[in-house]
């Protein structure tokens, strides 16, 4: 068994401003165990998104509607364990920040008893109240804008968003009015590339994308996409990294090498 001793200086959100100021890119995948953190710190991932998708791929549910506050504890905690380095952003999951005080309340619990050293929460403009009661409350946020997984039964299934004028306008018009009510970072989920370029030059914060293209400041997948070991057809935005690179390891090394060069996404994995 592998032990994490070789990383001592964290990733803090200085960091990961610093490195979007200079360009460098970000790379992000979603954890939700301590054998895996470890291999994806050792591979050089810089941040990790413990997200609800931890519903779907370690739950077995058809969508993130049904995670609760108590499940992204279990797993964060998992994560902040074994983490020694990496940046982490914990899920809001649905139904925990219907008011800014509930938010609050659900968020101090992702910090304290979770490890999160930030929130995320899905919305744009309806979420301004609550993100600044957050921030106000020492809480660090990052927003969600585009698709919103957990609101798919709105969309009626996994959707591009921002397709025409109109869409394009208010998720861009969402992560303006995120960033001004204090969010630290954006992450922008399955919009136009060209969407996800406006987005990203007309806020400061690291804007990461999944499904955007490859101008965002840095990049997210899924864990179990970019290993190829989803159930069901990938989404046309993911690429299967351990085909090609033998190890898990290998593989993880791989796509932060790919993000970083500005490879990752290609244009086949572009709206
Ligand atoms: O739940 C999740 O995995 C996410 C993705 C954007 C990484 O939110």
């Amino acid at each position: 068994m592998m032990t994490g001793t070789q990383q001592t200086h964290p990733v803090t959100l200085e960091t990961l401003h610093a490195m979007c100021q200079r360009g460098e890119k970000i790379a992000c995948l979603t954890s939700y165990d301590a054998s895996f953190t470890r291999v994806l710190e050792s591979a050089g991932v810089d941040m990790f998104i413990i997200g609800d998708s931890l519903g779907m791929v370690m739950m077995g549910y058809e969508s993130t509607v049904p995670v609760t506050l108590e499940d992204m504890l279990h797993y964060a905690a998992n994560v902040a364990r074994a983490g020694q380095k990496a940046w982490r952003i914990v899920d809001l999951p649905c139904g925990t920040y219907e008011t800014p005080a509930q938010a609050l309340t659900s968020a101090r619990r992702l910090v304290d008893e979770g490890g999160a050293h930030m929130v995320k929460l899905e919305g744009g403009v309806d979420r301004v109240a609550t993100v600044e009661h957050l921030v106000s409350n020492n809480i660090p946020v990052c927003g969600h804008v585009g698709l919103l997984p957990q609101s798919v039964e709105k969309y009626g299934g996994y959707k591009v968003q921002g397709r025409d004028a109109a869409g394009a306008a208010a998720i861009l018009a969402d992560a303006q009015a995120l960033q001004q009510a204090g969010v630290g970072m954006l992450v922008v989920e399955c919009v136009p590339a060209d969407l996800a370029v406006q987005i990203t030059v007309s806020v400061e914060v690291p804007v990461i994308g999944i499904g955007a293209g490859v101008a965002c400041d840095g990049q997210v997948l899924v864990l179990y996409d970019m290993l190829g070991i989803t159930s069901g057809r990938l989404p046309r935005f993911a690429k299967d990294f351990l085909q090609e690179n033998g190890s898990v390891r290998a593989a993880v090394a791989a796509y932060v090498k790919a993000v970083k060069d500005g490879r990752y996404p290609a244009t086949e994995h572009s709206y």
